[in-house]
C-alpha cells in the first residue's frame, strides 16, 4: 500500500458496478485487514454485519432513502456541493443493488455521559477499522463508500438484521461493489499548509 492508495480511495458511488458479485473471501480478507486498526485499550468493539440478501438490501434501502431526503430538506445547497449531491442521489437510488452493503458496528451504546474522552474512544475505536476497510477493498479493485444516513432508523434496521439494539451500536454502512473503471484523481481538498498550525492556534 502507498500514497497512491491513499490519496485516490474516494467515496465511490457512480461507479460502483452494482451488475457483479462480490465474493465472500475477499470481503472477508478486507475484514482482516480492517481489523488491524487501532482501538481503544484494543477492545476491537467492531463487528461486520455483511448484508447480501435481495430482499434485505431493499428494506435497507427504503430506510436509507428516508434518512437522505430528510437529509437535504430545507438545507442550503452551496455550488460547490451539487457534484456531491448529485452523486450521493445516485448511490441513494441505487443501494439497494449493491451487491453488499456492510454495516459496521460497535459493542457497546454510545457512552453516557458523553464526555469527550469516552466519546473519542467509541468512534475513534471503529472508524479506523472502517477506513482501512475501504482501503484495502479499493486495492484489490473494489468500490466503496463511508455512509451514515441510515442511521436516523438504526432502532428499525437493528430489529430488521436481529442486531441486540441495547448492547450493539451501528457505525456506518459501507456499500461494496466492483469498481467500474474511470479516473480516481485525488480529491478537492484544502492544502496542508492550510489546514496545519505550529506551536499554537494560528502559528505559521
Ligand atoms: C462520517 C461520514 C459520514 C458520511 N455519510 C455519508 C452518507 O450518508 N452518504 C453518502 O453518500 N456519503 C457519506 N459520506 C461520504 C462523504 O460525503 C465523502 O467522504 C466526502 O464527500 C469526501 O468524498 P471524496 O473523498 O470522494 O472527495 C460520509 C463520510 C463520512 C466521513
Amino acid at each position: 500500500m502507498g500514497v497512491e492508495l491513499l490519496t485516490t480511495t474516494r467515496a465511490f458511488r457512480r461507479r460502483l458496478d452494482v451488475t457483479r458479485p462480490v465474493a465472500r473471501e475477499d470481503l472477508l480478507d478486507c475484514v482482516r485487514i480492517a481489523v488491524q486498526a487501532p482501538s481503544g485499550s484494543n477492545r476491537q468493539p467492531w463487528r461486520f454485519l455483511i448484508v447480501q440478501d435481495p430482499e434485505t438490501k431493499q428494506r435497507i434501502a427504503e430506510y436509507y432513502r428516508k434518512a437522505f431526503a430528510a437529509n437535504l430538506t430545507g438545507r442550503a445547497i452551496r455550488p460547490d456541493q451539487l457534484a456531491d449531491l448529485s452523486s450521493g442521489r445516485y448511490l441513494a437510488e441505487h443501494i439497494h443493488q449493491v451487491p453488499a452493503l456492510v454495516l459496521v458496528c460497535s459493542i457497546g451504546r454510545l457512552p453516557e455521559p458523553a464526555a469527550p474522552p469516552r466519546l473519542a474512544s467509541f468512534y475513534g475505536s471503529i472508524y479506523p477499522a472502517v477506513w482501512n476497510f475501504m482501503l484495502a477493498l479499493h486495492e484489490r479493485g473494489l468500490g466503496s463508500c463511508l455512509t451514515t444516513a441510515h442511521l436516523a432508523y438504526e432502532r428499525e434496521v437493528a430489529q430488521l438484521l436481529g442486531i441486540p439494539f441495547d448492547e450493539v451500536t451501528q457505525m456506518a454502512m459501507v456499500p461494496v461493489a466492483a469498481l467500474r473503471s474511470g479516473s480516481s484523481a485525488s480529491s478537492r481538498r484544502a492544502p496542508a499548509a492550510e489546514v496545519t498550525m505550529w506551536d499554537r492556534w494560528g502559528g505559521a
